[in-house]
């Protein structure tokens, strides 16, 4: 078997063709903009690509964006009264901090310290504690572009096994948690593979459905996956550097997913690549969300 490609990139565009049609009728009929702030502390080369790619998204969907970069250097205290400021700002539907933030600064206080309505990456514990008892208003982007591409590509949830390998709090955990639920594009039964796993390969080989967020290249190869399995990777892996087609005499990276993609392509039914899969989700959802934030203040949701 061959399997069919999932394209993240045609799936995000279609949404992001949707999301523009709902931010023009808000604007138009409620007279509000969506807002979102990006915030990136220091320079660090994959954060600034990932940072400029969500700014580009929200001005291509007409939001009102603000690009907020920060030296390496700032204190704790100095970026807890950044947030604080956007905390306050009502043009400020959306706060995001990129991660990783420097060693000197703690991360959980950052998150715990952005306004619950205005946290579009659904970080925030009061986020993450509504998530596990189906009461989210926002989904944290990457799980919930996974669950956008299976439904979106016809791929049967309720009563699936699911095994996601990974357990990270970004992607692994709350992917298991958003599958698990009692609702639509979901009811599946979950199974989560991490560092301590005895057998792995005995429980990736029962997956019909195998999320991969395991942090390097080539953790599942073929023989890990039951054929006609539908496989979702979600890593992204810079593998070397090759010259840019568009701009010459630029490098740019070489791209490589969590998954053994030339093998397992031949057993899967379905499978994202990369880039082009998962990647496109993670942004539009955060789009999605800056959008439902927005509606929420108008009243709307
Ligand atoms: N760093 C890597 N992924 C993410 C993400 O989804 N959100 C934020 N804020 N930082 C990240």
């Amino acid at each position: 078997m061959t399997a069919k490609i999932i394209s993240g990139k045609e799936i995000a565009e279609q949404i992001r063709r949707e999301l523009k049609q709902k931010t023009d009728k808000l604007v138009a009929e409620e007279g509000v903009t969506p807002g979102l702030v990006t915030i990136l502390v220091g320079e660090n080369p994959a954060s600034v690509s990932y940072v400029t790619a969500k700014q580009r998204a929200a001005k291509e969907l007409g939001f009102y964006s603000i690009q907020d970069t920060q030296p390496a250097s700032i204190s704790e205290d100095d970026l807890l009264a950044l947030v604080d400021k956007y905390n306050k700002d009502a043009a400020i539907h959306g706060i995001l901090v990129q991660l990783p933030l420097p060693k000197h600064i703690n991360e959980t206080q950052v998150l715990y310290a952005i306004d619950p309505d205005k946290d579009v990456d659904g970080f925030h514990p009061v986020n993450v504690g509504k998530l596990m008892i189906g009461e989210a208003r926002y989904l944290p982007c990457t799980p919930a572009g996974i669950q956008q591409l299976l439904i979106r590509s016809g791929t049967e949830t309720s009563g699936a096994e699911v095994v996601v390998v990974g357990r990270s709090n970004i992607v692994g955990k709350p992917i298991a948690n958003i599958l698990l639920q009692k609702k639509d594009g979901a009811n599946a039964t979950v199974t989560i593979c991490h560092t301590r796993t005895k057998d792995m390969a005995a429980h990736t080989r029962r997956a019909d459905i195998l999320i991969v967020a395991a942090g390097f290249p080539n953790a599942v190869t073929a023989d890990m996956v039951k054929e006609g399995a539908v496989v979702i990777d979600v890593g992204v892996n810079r593998v070397g550097e090759k010259p840019s087609t568009k701009t010459p005499g630029k490098m740019v990276a070489i791209l490589k997913g969590d998954v053994d993609f030339d093998a397992v392509k031949e057993k899967a039914s379905a499978i994202t690549p990369v880039p082009g899969g998962v990647g496109p989700m993670t942004i539009t959802m955060l789009m999605e969300n800056t959008l439902k934030s927005a509606r929420h203040a108008a009243g709307l949701e």
